[in-house]
């Protein structure tokens, strides 16, 4: 959903660049974070709860949080300035303010170790199924910049958008490691870590899918 402009957009923005990668080419994170590290993507992060917490709990790996919105971005990166003001910066995190569409502008091949699909946009109708994150060209993209033993973790309130996943998975003929249509009355540890739209799901009782692909 598109949201209200925030007050001052661009200079508050501006105000937080040191959390964000401004260049974000392939070669960019080898040189933010080093080489050899395991990088996990977020695409679609919103306001960056779930991304946060990871970096956070995870100090050994590092974190890129996704958005093509800019007022959306702008909640997750003022939330990292505020820790950093309160001396509990996380330095392993780092927001791209973009709609990714082609996985090879930003990553080389055989590079992240994870990548999650959280709650994205359904595109309901037919016309833009190629705008779903989760169609088949850009699972195969997403496979593609995974390293061997990598991991796509997808969760959705939406139904809809869960079944044609399975379509699109099945027709790939990819192995599903995990897979519910309830996450939160399920064992997966994938439900410990919720998103903004996650918690507001969970506490009016909606379902939430999940399915996670390991290469
Ligand atoms: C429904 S919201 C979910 C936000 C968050 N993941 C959550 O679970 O609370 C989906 C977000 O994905 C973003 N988005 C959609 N397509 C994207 C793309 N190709 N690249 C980056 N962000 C994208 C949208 O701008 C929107 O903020």
């Amino acid at each position: 959903m598109r949201q209200r402009k925030a007050r001052d957009l661009q200079q508050r923005l501006q105000g937080c660049s040191e959390y964000m990668e401004l260049a974000p080419t392939p070669q960019a994170w080898e040189e933010t974070f080093g080489s050899g590290n395991d990088l996990y993507l977020e695409i679609g992060c919103g306001k960056g709860n779930f991304i946060i917490k990871k970096a956070e709990e995870n100090p050994q790996n590092c974190y890129i949080a996704v958005e093509g919105q800019e007022t959306v971005i702008l909640r997750g990166l003022e939330k990292l300035r505020q820790r950093d003001e309160a001396g509990q910066g996380i330095g392993n995190l780092r927001f791209v303010l973009a709609f990714i569409n082609h996985m090879g502008d930003f990553f080389y091949e055989n590079r992240l170790s994870g990548i999650y699909l959280n709650f994205s946009d359904p595109w309901p109708k037919s016309r833009h199924k190629k705008r779903r994150l989760t169609h088949r060209d850009r699972l195969t993209a997403y496979k593609k910049a995974l390293k061997p033993g990598g991991f796509i973790e997808i969760k959705t309130d939406n139904d809809d958008l869960y079944d044609f996943t399975l379509e699109e998975i099945h027709a790939l003929g990819y192995e599903i490691a995990e897979q519910t249509r309830d996450l939160h009355a399920s064992q997966f540890t994938s439900k410990d870590t919720m998103t903004e739209y996650e918690e507001k799901f969970k506490s009016s009782g909606k379902n939430i899918n999940y399915v996670k692909l390991v290469f």
